[in-house]
């Protein structure tokens, strides 16, 4: 027996609602099934095992339904029944609903960066659906108008613009450099905000973490960087907010966080930040 499936989870159906794609004609096929349990069917005894039915709100066998909503950008999964074991496996990971891809960005050039310490703490507390990428911009050259204007962009703003326009969310750790966020960050958003109309941070959920060896975490730096990211339309997490303070107490001799609760604090942060890019997350 060969079956195909798709999957879409709730995020995605809040989605198209508020994007107006149509979906009611979906209704009328097998499959079709908000929250509806499979188990009399094989696939979706398999599928059970693998993905929480939580994550998964819409599931169909119809091939017209597949097509239908692939136009409209949803993933689609093909799951064949006889294949239906761990040898399968790869079929599944690609239609995971819940996974994400994120990138993080330090706002600080130093090697011995303390946010990109807490960076990295972060990746390994932070849920298992974030897929964390980071992306440097050090080697960004500061930008000029004139180089867009030409289309002889430099090849490293057309490589960061490429990384950043695929993924699902974007996180920046970073410190305040005099009251402000650091002009190395404040550079490559720059970078990513044009050629104009062609923003990669557009719709991009955001979240902001900031650190700094003071007392305030790196407050303004945070704000400033949450201040530009709404101006360019990415859905900022409000909170939970983290602002690191004494940065430096914080980490020990092996350059990792030396205590449960700040990896308790970041925990909670990149919990609520799942749950932020599930919610308002959208590719640009
Ligand atoms: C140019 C510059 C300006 C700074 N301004 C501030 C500031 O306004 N507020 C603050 O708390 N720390 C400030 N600091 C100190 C940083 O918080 C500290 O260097 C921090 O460790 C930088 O982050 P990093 O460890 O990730 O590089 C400044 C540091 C530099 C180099």
């Amino acid at each position: 027996m060969l079956a195909t499936a798709l999957y879409a989870s709730h995020a995605y159906l809040r989605r198209a609602d508020r994007d107006g794609i149509a979906r009611d004609d979906w209704a009328a096929h097998r499959w079709v099934a908000p929250d509806e349990s499979l188990s009399h069917l094989a696939a979706a005894q398999w599928l059970a095992e693998r993905v929480q039915p939580s994550q998964v709100a819409v599931r169909t066998d119809s091939l017209v339904t597949m097509v239908d909503a692939a136009r409209n950008g949803m993933g689609v999964a093909p799951l064949l029944c006889m294949l239906a074991d761990a040898s399968a496996r790869w079929v599944l990971q690609g239609a995971t609903p819940m996974t994400k891809k994120i990138a993080l960005i330090v706002g600080s050039l130093r090697k011995d960066s303390l946010n990109r310490k807490f960076a990295n703490a972060l990746v390994e507390v932070a849920p298992a659906e974030l897929q964390f990428e980071f992306v440097e911009i050090g080697d960004l050259p500061l930008y000029n108008q004139d180089l867009d204007d030409a289309h002889t962009p430099p090849a490293a703003w057309t490589a960061f613009r490429d990384k950043l326009r695929n993924v699902d969310g974007i996180v920046f750790a970073t410190p305040e450099y005099n009251r402000s966020m650091p002009g190395a960050l404040k550079n490559a958003i720059d970078v990513g905000s044009r050629p104009w109309g062609h923003s990669i941070w557009n719709a991009k959920p955001v979240g902001v973490i900031s650190a700094s060896i003071g007392a305030v975490g790196g407050f303004a730096g945070n704000h400033n960087v949450r201040q530009t990211m709404v101006t360019l339309n990415a859905p900022v997490m409000p909170g939970p907010e983290v602002y690191i303070g004494n940065g430096s107490a914080l980490i020990g001799e092996d350059g990792k966080v030396n205590n449960d609760k700040t990896k308790e604090v970041l925990a909670g942060w990149a919990a609520a930040y799942a749950k932020w890019v599930e919610a308002n997350g959208r590719k640009a």
